[in-house]
């Protein structure tokens, strides 16, 4: 009997549902991706949150002892990651712990704050911007997400790793490429991999030569314990990872609050109402759907099921965090939830998000400082027209029409 496909839906309330059904039917299920390949799928916070923290569940498909598991040695069509060498997302234990150790002390929440001021100065840029498309669009709709939320990101990570700006604008046009739906293996996919890849090794000579106070410049300044291997795959898999999401939870955040006048009257009110409102949007949209995968390297005991040795698994963020017996009225954006238990949009266990502390900041100045020049932005199509992109990982928007000046505010 063959398994239930699993499905990418480009609308919201749809998608919802789906997830929903799923997790209702049971936590811990087989169904099978779209090119037939079999997976296990796990849906319910307390389950998905153990899977997290569970190392037998591993990232590295090459612990795994039956070849055919190992997708090639690819995930996904667009898990352009797994190209670009050994790093955090595709390594587990010693190994892991040494790479993530790298950066992990300069992106924590006590480290970032010094790059408060860039995101400030970055986001007003974004801001003039998208001012200016407003008036050439004679005060009719813009794209927030061309003209804002996909711009301060990249800048903000270009920046932060210490890319020259004038190398910035093609390193954000490479990354738009290599994010883009096609097969890793295309002809395209590779040469912008390798034009990305020449561009960090050009920013890792510049900074050898002439240093900043950028991450590139601090690892450097390490370089008997950091080769250039470490160096291209760990500032490769910052770019990328970090950008994409950060610009969705950006975009969910701007369309909700278009719609919530409470919540926009808390954002206009302080940056303390605005950083619990953000976590609370992360909590309802999580910009990554799953975690990479997992790996089982032995075999798991969920409740009654045995997810197999060697299966390739699965966790559902997206459902977890909508999960009716983690939160009440789940469906709902609510920021004051006392005593619900911490949402999952950035994973949990040893491979939680790196960025969370730059992504937070972020998001919380962009939301805050977007409403605070133009309060009367509105989408100017119903939310439910928004359509998704059906990628296995992250959910992402490609347009995002909104009126700068639109109802009373
Ligand atoms: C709202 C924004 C973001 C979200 C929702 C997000 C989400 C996540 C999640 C769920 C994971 C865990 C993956 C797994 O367990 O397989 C992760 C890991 C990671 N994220 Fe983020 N991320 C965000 C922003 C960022 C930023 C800004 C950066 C870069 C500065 C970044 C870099 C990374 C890296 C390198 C990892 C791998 C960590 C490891 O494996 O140890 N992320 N992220």
């Amino acid at each position: 009997m063959s398994l239930p496909a699993l499905v990418f839906l480009p609308d919201d309330d749809t998608n919802t549902a789906y997830y929903a059904r799923l997790r209702e039917s049971a936590s811990v299920q087989q169904v099978q991706l779209p090119n037939g390949f079999p997976i296990w799928l796990v849906t319910r916070y307390d389950d998905v949150r153990a899977c997290l923290r569970d190392e037998r569940l591993a990232v590295d498909p090459r612990l795994l002892s039956s070849p055919e598991h190992k997708f090639g040695g690819r995930r996904v069509p667009e898990d352009i990651l797994t190209s670009t060498g050994r790093h955090m997302l595709n390594t587990d234990g010693d190994e892991h712990r040494r790479l993530r150790s790298l950066v992990n002390a300069e992106l924590s929440s006590g480290a970032v704050g010094r790059w408060r001021a860039t995101v400030d100065r970055i986001v007003h840029e974004q801001l003039d911007h998208l001012d200016r498309q407003g008036a050439a669009a004679g005060g009719g709709p813009v794209n927030l997400m061309t003209a804002f939320a996909n711009q301060v990101p990249v800048a903000v990570i270009s920046t932060v790793l210490g890319l020259r700006p004038a190398d910035t604008p093609m390193a954000a046009a490479l990354l738009r490429e290599l994010l883009s739906s096609k097969p890793t293996d295309s002809p395209e996919m590779i040469g912008w991999y390798h034009e990305l890849v020449d561009l960090v090794l050009a920013t890792i000579e510049h900074r050898r030569r002439d240093p900043g106070e950028d991450l590139i410049s601090m690892l450097l300044a390490r370089s008997e314990s950091v080769g250039v291997r470490d160096l291209l795959s760990t500032v490769v898999a910052l770019f990328v990872g970090g950008p994409p999401t950060t610009a969705t939870a950006i975009a969910h955040g701007a369309a909700t609050l278009s719609t919530r006048p409470d919540l926009r009257a808390d954002v206009l009110g302080s940056e303390a109402s605005t950083a619990r409102i953000v976590e609370e949007l992360l909590r309802h949209h999580p910009p990554f759907q799953f975690v990479s995968w997992r790996f089982a390297t032995a075999d798991i005991h969920i409740g009654d099921v045995v997810i197999p040795k060697d299966a390739t698994v699965l966790l559902s963020l997206a459902a977890a965090n909508r999960d009716p017996r983690a939160y009440d009225d789940p469906d709902e954006v609510r920021p004051h939830r006392d005593g619900a238990p911490t949402h999952l949009a950035f994973g949990s266990g040893v491979h939680r998000c790196i960025g969370a502390p730059l992504a937070r900041m972020e998001i919380t100045v962009a939301v805050r400082s977007l409403f605070l020049r133009f309060p009367r932005l509105r989408l100017a199509v119903d939310p439910r027209e928004l359509c998704w992109s059906d990628m296995v990982f992250d959910r992402r928007l490609e347009s995002m029409p909104v009126n700068l000046d639109g109802a009373p505010a």
